[in-house]
């Protein structure tokens, strides 16, 4: 009869029954385990306000305080953490096995970088804004000269590897260094404006492997979603994790649609909510009674929101409601963005949330939403002192061109 390791008994099925337990509770992974280790917090939710609000404790591997955040439907894809310089003061040496991308919430510093073998170590100057990335494997250190603390935020590809390999110190101490993704070039961190298109959307794309300051840096104009709308997507040190910065006109939502989980909105600037809801709720949850499964979160600078969170497929819509455009950079994790994701190499992809569900897409149009969401959003402008730019005749279905804003992520 075979045993487990604890001894207990395996049953072969009687006639009419199944093996297993049929239900069961899900197992908490490598990268769940770690972060339980780290002995800090894991703030797991849809999205939070600001990251400025989370409670961080002493991190004793990294030497000053943090959390990690995993935000609902990115469980494996990605991960992310926040942490605390303190004044005067610096975080410990670290490496590892996975692409990290950080951005600066406040405070200002300088980040030290290097690989083994290099005589020299670069130096990274930051401020509140800048978003550059640890380049995959290379030695690291954050150091903080001015009398206030700063705040990191990091998104990284550690689920993926430690659900892979499951053993810490192979991600920590793996010699190898990447020298195709980090040369050690004098220039390696020097920011560069120029804008070329991405080689497989053609979107504007900026290689650069520092963006000194995200919240006020120019945009080029994108022009899909809505006019204004602007949009540019950094491509840095030969990650595979991928992010844009996008800026939205005042006084215009998006329509809802839904997709997979990965991406995370952060708002840069501006303030704003987003709804989301999954499609059994039906696309006008309000109106049919079904509101009470909808989620809801607000942010501001520093917040964020998991765009299609649980199992994904959820509608999700966002609003941005104060004088200040709304910026966002939505990050994805390695291997995600619709233009990096494996597949059949050369079968044609249709950007279903861009095709109303009329027509067998994914995106709820503007005449067929639900009308508490308009209402809302004119209510909550009106409060805010900011003029809807909402055209009637995008509620008509009868709008066309460039004029009607469409779906935004
Ligand atoms: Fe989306």
């Amino acid at each position: 009869m075979p045993h487990d390791d604890a001894g207990v008994h395996w049953h072969e099925p009687k006639a009419g029954q199944k093996a297993g337990l049929g239900k069961f509770g899900r197992p908490a992974m490598p990268y769940d385990q770690f972060m339980d280790a780290e002995g800090i917090p894991v703030y797991r939710d849809i999205g939070v306000r600001t990251v400025r609000d989370l409670p961080l404790k002493p991190w004793a591997r990294l030497g000053g305080r943090g959390t990690y955040i995993q935000l609902f439907g990115t469980e494996g894809l990605w991960g992310m953490y926040v942490v605390e310089v303190p004044a005067g003061g610096a975080l410990n040496i670290e490496r590892h096995l996975y692409e990290k991308m950080v951005l600066v919430i406040d405070g200002r510093g300088s980040a030290e970088i290097w690989q083994e073998g290099q005589p020299v170590r670069q130096t990274v100057e930051w401020q509140r804004g800048s978003m550059f990335p640890i380049p995959l494997n290379a030695f690291h250190r954050f150091v903080n000269a001015t009398n206030a603390p700063a705040l990191l935020l990091c998104g990284t590809t550690a689920p993926n590897i430690f659900n892979l390999v499951d053993n810490a110190h192979f991600v920590f101490n793996c010699p190898y260094n990447f020298s195709e993704r980090y040369s050690g070039a004098a220039d390696y961190f020097q920011a560069r404006d120029e804008i070329a298109p991405d080689p497989v959307r053609g979107l504007a794309m900026r290689k650069t492997n520092f963006l000194p300051d995200v919240i006020n840096c120019d945009l080029p104009l994108d022009n899909r979603r809505s006019p204004g709308y602007r949009r540019v997507e950094p491509h840095m040190a030969g990650n595979r994790f991928y992010q844009w910065i996008g800026q939205h006109e005042t006084g215009r939502y998006s329509k809802a649609h839904k997709h997979a989980s990965s991406a995370v909105l952060i708002c840069l600037k501006g303030r704003g909510y987003t709804y989301t809801w999954p499609e059994s709720l039906s696309a006008t949850p309000w109106k049919n009674g079904t509101a009470e499964g909808v989620k809801r979160q607000d942010y501001e600078f520093g917040g964020m929101v998991s765009a299609a969170p649980m199992s994904g497929d959820w509608f999700h819509q966002h609003f941005g409601v104060s004088k200040d455009p709304l910026r966002l950079t939505a990050w994805f994790g390695a291997n995600n963005s619709r233009a990096r994701k494996p597949g059949v190499p050369g079968e044609k992809l249709t950007d279903r949330g861009a095709i109303d569900i009329k027509q067998g897409g994914d995106a709820i149009p503007y005449y067929d939403e639900d009308p508490f969401l308009r209402q809302e959003f004119e209510t909550t402008l009106a409060r805010e002192g900011v003029a809807s730019r909402m055209n009637p005749a995008f509620y008509t279905g009868k709008a066309t061109g460039d004029d009607e804003p469409g779906n935004v992520f």
